[in-house]
């Protein structure tokens, strides 16, 4: 194998296909595909997702310091590129693509209602790596659909037909 230098950018892959819902303090609801989301700890169990200052959704976030991440089926494809080529700014994206909303439990933000996993999360802190500002959020409450989760409680990943 003969190694030459790639490029730097973006070399880091598979990237996560999820949903970051938030809610400004007026009320109105806003979501965005992320790629930049990972697992950030285990106990406590944190999330972390990588938002652009720019982004609608960004000043609800830091202004809310709340948000929810919800996985995305192959099924929501449409939806999933729809957000995450649309802003909020210009639209009600919720109203305009008649997105069904769940109320969180312990966070004042809407979960995807047809995403089969909502994580809700409150931001601990923050980080501005570069182009992103990294939300690190505690999970405050899993909600799963029940034929999505084992008898322990463990999601099972493999029902879900990931986008
Ligand atoms: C596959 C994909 C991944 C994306 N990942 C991110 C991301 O990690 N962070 C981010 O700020 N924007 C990301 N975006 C862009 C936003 O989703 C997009 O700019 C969206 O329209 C912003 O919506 P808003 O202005 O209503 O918040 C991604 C878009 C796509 C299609």
């Amino acid at each position: 194998m003969e190694k030459i230098q790639g490029n730097m950018k973006s070399c880091l892959q598979p990237m996560p296909k999820i949903l970051v819902s938030c809610r400004d303090v007026n009320g109105k609801n806003n979501a965005l595909a992320v790629a930049y989301c990972c697992n950030c700890s285990y106990d406590p169990p944190m999330i972390m997702v990588g938002i652009v200052p720019s982004r609608y959704s960004y000043k609800m976030i830091k202004e809310t310091g709340v948000f929810v991440v919800n996985i995305v089926t192959k099924e929501q494809k449409e939806m999933f590129e729809y957000l995450g080529s649309h802003s909020g700014r210009n639209e009600d994206k919720f109203s305009k693509l008649n997105i069904k909303v769940d109320e969180g439990i312990k966070v004042n933000a809407p979960l995807l209602a047809d995403c089969p996993i909502n994580i809700e999360c409150k931001v601990e802190g923050s980080i501005v790596t570069g182009s992103h500002e990294m939300f690190a959020g505690k999970i405050e409450y899993v909600h799963a659909d029940k034929e999505m989760i084992k008898d322990n409680g463990d999601i099972d990943f493999s029902k879900i037909q990931l986008l």
